[in-house]
């Protein structure tokens, strides 16, 4: 097995190798461990910095991220765009090496504009972590996702994961869609046809706009939500209409005749894609991946360390 990644900065799964994944998940398993130990904390990146840099709101990745960080006994700093110097016209680029400047090691960024780490990525020496970029990609929630679904069911390999809802809007479905298929999964999407790209296809992805025959293929729904703030015209009459349609509910999962794995990255508006009987049952196992996502985002800033000066 290799012993290092093979990128120095994750910008997206795309990039990854399927060794790069295992590699990650192996480390993932060994920080788990860790985290369960009475004292949760190594010394592994002690003498190394890290800036949570975040121009759009988040609770679950700029938190998992900062815990991971501190676990491993890194120095770290939080930026928000909302508090900052951007309000007075500075560049994200400005922003950055002035952060840098103050001997910065990583970066984690998420952005709204698709590409923003790709592009820094290209300027700056630093690792850059893409912590989400607009609708492009979210690769540590592909990563705990399917960590999460290895954990669940042994392996990710031959699984069918149908993910669910507004796909056009979403980082974590492409994200997603990558992941599993270099691991070896099955995938299909499934929504309203105005919130699935026609392009997905081309990536062997099955569509399927029947929530039921999607429920009843899959061994795991990962449910999306509907991304309103994205949205800049209508894509289906209303999110009653929606919820009718695409809500997965408790009665829909009994009538299935087998157990399914429900995940979904968060955050959840409960009674819209998913009913609070199913979010809360034994059939989800949506906490795990917010608890797996610190071992998986210590395992990927550990790994990148070590491809500091590279
Ligand atoms: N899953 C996810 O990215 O959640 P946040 O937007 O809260 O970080």
């Amino acid at each position: 097995m290799q012993s290092q990644l093979s990128v120095k900065h994750l910008l997206g799964i795309k990039e990854l190798r399927k060794e790069d994944i295992q590699l990650i998940f192996e480390t993932a398993d060994q920080f788990k461990q860790v985290l369960n130990r009475p004292i949760k904390k190594v010394p592994s990146l002690r003498d190394i910095t890290i800036a949570n840099v975040f121009f759009e709101n988040s609770t679950r990745t700029r938190l998992s991220f900062e815990l991971a960080e501190k676990r491993l006994s890194a120095d770290v700093v939080n930026f928000s765009s909302s508090s900052s110097s951007v309000k007075k016209g500075e560049t994200l680029l400005d922003t950055v090496n002035n952060i840098l400047a103050m001997k910065v090691d990583m970066v984690v960024l998420r952005h709204s504009s698709v590409g923003a780490p790709h592009f820094l990525a290209r300027h700056v020496d630093a690792n850059i972590i893409n912590a989400g970029d607009g609708t492009h990609e979210h690769p540590t929630q592909a990563l705990l996702d399917a960590f999460s679904i290895r954990e669940k069911l042994g392996e990710v390999a031959g699984k069918k994961v149908c993910i669910f809802g507004d796909i056009l809007h979403s980082r974590v479905a492409l994200s997603n869609i990558f992941a599993l298929q270099k691991l070896g999964a099955e995938v299909m999407v499934c929504g309203p046809n105005t919130l699935i790209p026609k392009y997905l296809g081309e990536l062997g992805v099955k569509i399927e706009y029947d929530l039921k025959k999607a429920l009843q293929w899959c061994d795991v729904a990962n449910v999306l939500r509907i991304q309103l703030e994205r949205q800049t015209i209508k894509y289906f009459p209303s999110l009653r209409e929606y919820s009718l349609y695409y809500g997965i509910n408790k009665e829909l999962l009994d009538s299935l005749n087998k157990e399914i794995v429900i995940m979904h990255p968060g955050p959840i508006n409960r009674g819209v894609e998913l009913s609070s009987d199913v979010a809360d049952s034994h059939h989800s196992i949506i906490l795990d991946q917010v608890e797996n996502g610190v071992a998986v985002r210590m395992a990927v800033l550990y790994l990148l360390a070590g491809k500091q000066g590279q």
